[in-house]
This record gives C-alpha cells, structure tokens and sequence, in this order.
C-alpha cells in the first residue's frame, strides 16, 4: 500500500491524542498525495479537515465560572442523590458533561442566545458596574429533537459544572403530597452543591393549576415549584426545558430570566448538521444541498438519524464514498422512511428522476447542472433533458390534490 509509513504516524499520533503531531502527519500525506497527482484524494482530505474544523470552531472555550457566584459543595461520583422516601426511586441523577465534543448547532438568534448567556458568565465584572449579574435561570421550549438537552449539557459543560438531571419518573408520586415533598427535597439537594439543576420534561411539573382533571394536587406541586425557583435565585444555574410550553402555568415563566425557542433549524443549520453527521464523509458541496433540501423541516436528531443510516446503507452497498454513492444511499434511505409529506423527499425516494427535474427547476436550490452531475453521476445532457421534461410537475400535483 502506498503511503503506509505516513497513514502508520498518523494512527499513532490520533491514538496518543496528540493533535499538533496529527496535523503534522495528515499535511504530509497531503503534500505527498498532491506530488502523485493524486487530486481526487487530496481534495477528499481537505474537505475532511474543513468539516472537523467547522465543527470545532463552534465549540467555544470555556468559562471560567467565579466561584463567589456558584457556591456549594463539590459533587463527586460518590454523592448520594435524594430519594422518594415511599418507592426508593432517585429523584435525580448526577452527571459529569465533560466529555462531549461538539456544541449543538443552530440557527443566528438561538446561537447568539446561547453565546451571550455564556459571555455573560466570562464577564460578570462588566456587568457588575451596571449591577446586574449573569442568567442563573434559563427556560427553553420547542419541537422534540431540536437539541434542547444537549443544549443544557452544552452550557453545563462551558461552565465547568456538573449537572444534577431532575427525573420526573422519581419525583411524581401517587401517593397525595409526595410529590411536593419531592421537589422540595430535590431543589434542597441542588442548592447545597455548585451545580446546574435540570428541569427537562418540565410541563410534566409546572402544568397549570386550572387543569380540571387534578386540580388540588397539581396546584400544590405548582406551588411548591413556585416558591423553590424563588429560593434558588441566589445559587447555581437553573435550566427547564419543555416540548410543551402551552401547558406550563404562566406563573411559571415569569420565573425564569431567559426563554429560548429552539424550533427547526433553518436551511443553513440544517447544511451544517447534514455534515457533521455524515462524517467522517465528506461529500462535496452540491451533495450536502440536494441531502439539505430533501430534509427541510426536520429536527436535529432526526438529520442525525437520516445521515446515520445513508452511511450505514452506504458501507453495505459498496458503492463509492461520493456523490452518486450518496445520492443512491440516500434515495434509498428516504423510500424506508414512513411516508412524508415533503415533496422532494417524496420524490427521490420513488422517481430520482422527476426529483433531479424538481431541482433544476427550483430557483430556491442555488445548485449549478454541473454539481448536480457531480452529485447523482447523471450525464449533464440528461440533465438538460429533465430539466426541459417538468417531470415533478404533475406528480407534485397529484400529492398537493391528495
Ligand atoms: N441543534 C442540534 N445540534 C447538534 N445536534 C443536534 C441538534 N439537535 C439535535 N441534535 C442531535 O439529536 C440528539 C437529540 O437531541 P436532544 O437534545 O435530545 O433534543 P430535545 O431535547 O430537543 O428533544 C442530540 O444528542 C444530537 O445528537
Ligand atoms: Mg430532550
């Protein structure tokens, strides 16, 4: 095998961690690469460590949380989380976000929260001259699927503390009052250590009290929730997070300093995730818009989902790693999928070519016959051809009709 000595180094430096001697390695397998004329391999390099290094620059550095203004104890692997007295359930469980890599992608004004709230932490001395302190409470709601709980990780992580998961199936009791017991007893465990306290599933809690179906207990535990987020406005952070903002009890927002609306990402979160998650793939430019466009509208974790099983039918296939390879993976894949209202994804999952016709004919998708050539493998008079045909049309029609 060509190259062997240079793939054996770069092996050995990405096992021992070390990123300068691996950096050091991939730039001299490109430079060999490109001596051999070898471009189609170098160029699937560079668009590799472009992707990595999009990734990575959205992870930004961390904060240094000031200890004066996150007190408490230190959580360790070892501490004991609370329990509901009758069943023995945790109402909650510890964890430690240290190891996750990546910083959830999003759309402008969802990042620009995130990243102010976080600059907020960086700079308390900024905003002490004007008497104010940093978000210590924090409300996201949206769709499922759009990295609400990897967002609270995210924050956790930057700022370096760990994050005490409230577990809705421990709190709730059927027993009358337990529940409220249970809150109490969960936000007084997260009040004396440094810690982020996560509400996720939040609705399931704070719904509102006028809920004819139970109303005396509901308004007991909403009462609770109530005074306990008041009590801990002075210590650590506190993310709730829910799928169903209606239900919560308007009381219950006025509680929280910052709502975030994480909804479906836009065309250009959607580009960004498609590459993430189709790494270590790196496809062209022309093949992440046609994958984008198919999948508009659909959550993060559903992407994440898509991507993972066109590399899996990908590998199976045997077909090559580019464009063609990918376009049949994912025609493929979208024809398993349960049935979708989307267009385009229709279809290319049933006519690929009433799908390359819908494209060239849509001013919305900036994508050159020539990258569409390079995407799906079509010669670029066929594609002419389909273009002229107005091939979608009729069936586009037909499932508008339906
Ligand atoms: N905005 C995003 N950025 C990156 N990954 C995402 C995003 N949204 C979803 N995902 C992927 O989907 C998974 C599930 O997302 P999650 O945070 O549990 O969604 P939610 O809590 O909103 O239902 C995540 O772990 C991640 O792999
Ligand atoms: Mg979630």
């Amino acid at each position: 095998m060509d190259h062997f000595s240079v793939v054996q180094s770069i092996i050995r430096s990405g096992l021992a961690g070390d990123q300068k001697a691996f950096d050091k390695q991939v730039q001299r397998l490109l430079t060999r690469l490109e001596k051999e004329g070898e471009d189609k391999e170098a160029a699937t390099i560079r668009r590799l460590l472009s992707s990595a290094s999009e990734t990575k620059e959205l992870t930004p550095s961390k904060v240094e949380v000031s200890r004066s203004m996150v007190v408490g104890e230190t959580l360790t692997s070892d501490t004991i989380p609370p329990i509901d007295r009758e069943t023995g359930a945790q109402l909650c469980t510890v964890e430690f976000p240290g190891a996750m890599q990546t910083a959830p992608i999003y759309e402008k004004d969802v990042k620009d929260t995130i990243d102010g709230l976080l600059d907020e932490w960086r700079h308390p001395e900024a905003l002490r001259c004007v008497d104010v302190e940093p978000t210590r409470s924090l409300l996201i709601f949206g769709p499922p699927g759009s990295g609400k709980t990897m967002t609270a990780y995210h924050i956790a992580q930057n700022l370096g503390l760990p994050l005490i998961m409230a577990r809705i199936d421990g709190l709730i009791s059927s027993f009358l009052g337990t529940t409220a017991r249970n809150i109490a007893n969960l936000f007084e465990f997260a009040n004396r250590y440094a810690c982020v306290l996560l509400l996720d599933e939040f609705d399931a809690l704070a719904k509102q009290r006028d809920d004819p179906q139970e109303i005396g207990e509901i308004k007991r535990v909403v009462n609770t929730l109530l005074q306990n987020l008041d009590l801990r406005r002075d210590h650590g952070v506190t993310i709730a997070i829910t799928n169903h903002d209606r239900l919560l009890d308007p009381a219950i927002w006025r509680r929280f300093e910052t709502h975030v609306h994480i909804g479906e990402p836009n065309m250009e979160a959607v580009t960004s995730l498609v590459k993430r998650f189709l790494l270590p793939i790196a496809p062209d430019n022309g093949t992440v818009s046609i994958i984008a466009y198919c999948l508009r509208g659909r959550s993060g974790a559903d992407l994440q989902r898509v991507c993972t099983s066109i590399k899996r039918t990908l590998a199976l296939s045997g077909s090559e790693h580019n464009g063609p390879g990918i376009f049949q993976a994912l025609s493929t894949v979208l024809a398993r999928l349960p049935e979708h209202d989307h267009a385009p994804a229709k279809l290319l999952a049933h006519d690929p070519d009433a799908f390359v016709s819908m494209i060239t004919n849509d001013s919305q998708i900036a994508i050159s016959q020539q990258d569409i050539a390079a995407a799906t493998g079509m010669s670029k008079s066929k594609i002419s051809e389909l273009k002229k045909s107005q091939r979608h049309l009729p069936l586009v029609e037909a499932s508008n009709a339906k």
